[in-house]
């Protein structure tokens, strides 16, 4: 197996991160991947506001950047139409200069977590292209610019196409057609021309998926608009998606002219109630005792294997390091991760690179060791 030569270094690695999380002098994981990518995370409301002072810590000493997990999507910037609120995501870039981070912002335009206002009238119709073109005006040109310069990237467009490659049949599609994404990324290339632009998905490594969203790409670039970067999200599980495939797909991406990024990185070890399970975050299922087998702890096999096969993606974005600009984390500490909830509410997953006391886990040791080697 591929990861069996990680495992020599890993005491010595381990013993080095062993209970810290990054005191000075130590080699974290953002000292040691410093000249390969940003390595990131998202923060939650409850790390920006001081009520998780560890998840805080543990993130301002190991990772180089940050994307917030909710405070920027629509439905919390614009609840009702004109009236902004921008206390949180003020805090997240505060937080973020102040600890000197590369600020991803998401998201501008996601079906998910949108107001119900965005694309309905009063009358419960959809709105009219015209009206839908000045919110997306309107929302985008406001937010995008009251953080111009600070903010060096954007998700624009989240999660458009299907794993087949059709596109999504959102509010947004049913009003304005594929019109909708070009326009996105237009309003927000004029409300800050130097901001970073992305198309972030999940489930890339479907090769449906992959041709769309390369096509996409090509699209754009081809109409003069910017866009720097696909976005692979990442939410993975120990059987899905196989790993050449992942690789298919960030290669294909790099090949039409952008940058990759990986985006949402979570490794779920808990079974699934759906086959490929991707991230569409409306799906839920009914708790099970059964689907919640590690309430009590992670036996030592399950624990190992998680490890293997965090170690086998770090591998493989190390090896395309010239083409992945950021790999971010969906979370800091096992504690904050959605997937405790995601699709299964009330489950302990294990998802993330460090544990529930902010230990960094043993793959964080692996990770670093490989870079030295
Ligand atoms: C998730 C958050 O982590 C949850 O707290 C929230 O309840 C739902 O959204 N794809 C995305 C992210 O692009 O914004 C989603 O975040 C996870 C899937």
């Amino acid at each position: 197996m591929k990861t069996r030569k990680f495992i020599p270094c890993l005491c010595a690695a381990t013993l080095l991160l062993a209970g810290c999380g990054g005191r000075s002098g130590e080699v974290t994981l953002k000292k040691a991947l410093k000249d390969k990518f940003y390595i990131g995370t998202a923060l939650s409301v409850a790390q920006l506001t001081g009520g998780d002072t560890l998840s805080e810590r543990v993130a301002r000493e190991n990772f180089s950047a940050i994307v917030p997990e909710n405070c920027m999507k629509s439905m919390f910037l614009q609840p009702s139409e004109g009236s902004f609120f921008f206390d949180e995501a003020d805090k997240f870039v505060a937080w973020g200069e102040a600890n000197g981070m590369w600020i991803t912002g998401h998201c501008l335009v996601w079906h998910s977590q949108a107001p119900d206002w965005f694309c309905v009238g009063s009358d419960g119709q959809n709105v009219s292209p015209e009206i839908l073109t000045q919110r997306l005006r309107s929302h985008i040109t406001a937010v995008v610019s009251r953080y111009k310069g600070r903010i060096k990237g954007w998700d624009v467009v989240n999660e458009a196409i299907l794993d087949d490659g059709s596109w999504r049949k959102s509010k947004f599609y049913e009003i304005l057609g594929e019109e909708f994404i070009p326009l996105a990324f237009q309003l927000a290339h004029e409300a800050d021309p130097d901001a970073e632009l992305y198309y972030n998905d999940y489930s890339m490594a479907f090769e449906g998926k992959r041709s769309e969203v390369v096509r996409l790409v090509k699209t754009l670039r081809e109409r003069g608009l910017r866009i720097d970067a696909v976005g692979m999200q990442g939410h993975i599980g120990m059987s899905y998606p196989a790993i050449e495939e992942f690789e298919k797909s960030l290669l294909a991406f790099a090949e039409a002219g952008v940058k990759v990024m990986i985006t949402e990185l979570d490794l779920t070890v808990l079974p699934s109630p759906q086959p490929n399970a991707g991230a569409a975050v409306e799906a839920t299922f009914e708790y099970q005792q059964a689907l919640n087998p590690y309430a009590a702890g992670l036996p030592d096999s399950v624990a190992a294997a998680w490890t293997g096969r965090m170690a086998d993606f770090f591998r493989l974005f190390l090896k395309h390091q010239d083409k992945v600009s950021r790999v971010t984390l969906w979370g800091v500490c096992d504690d904050d991760s959605w997937r405790n909830d995601w699709p299964i509410p009330g489950r302990v997953d294990y998802a993330l690179l460090f544990d529930r006391q902010g230990k960094p886990k043993a793959v964080v040791g692996e990770i670093i060791q490989s870079i030295k080697n």
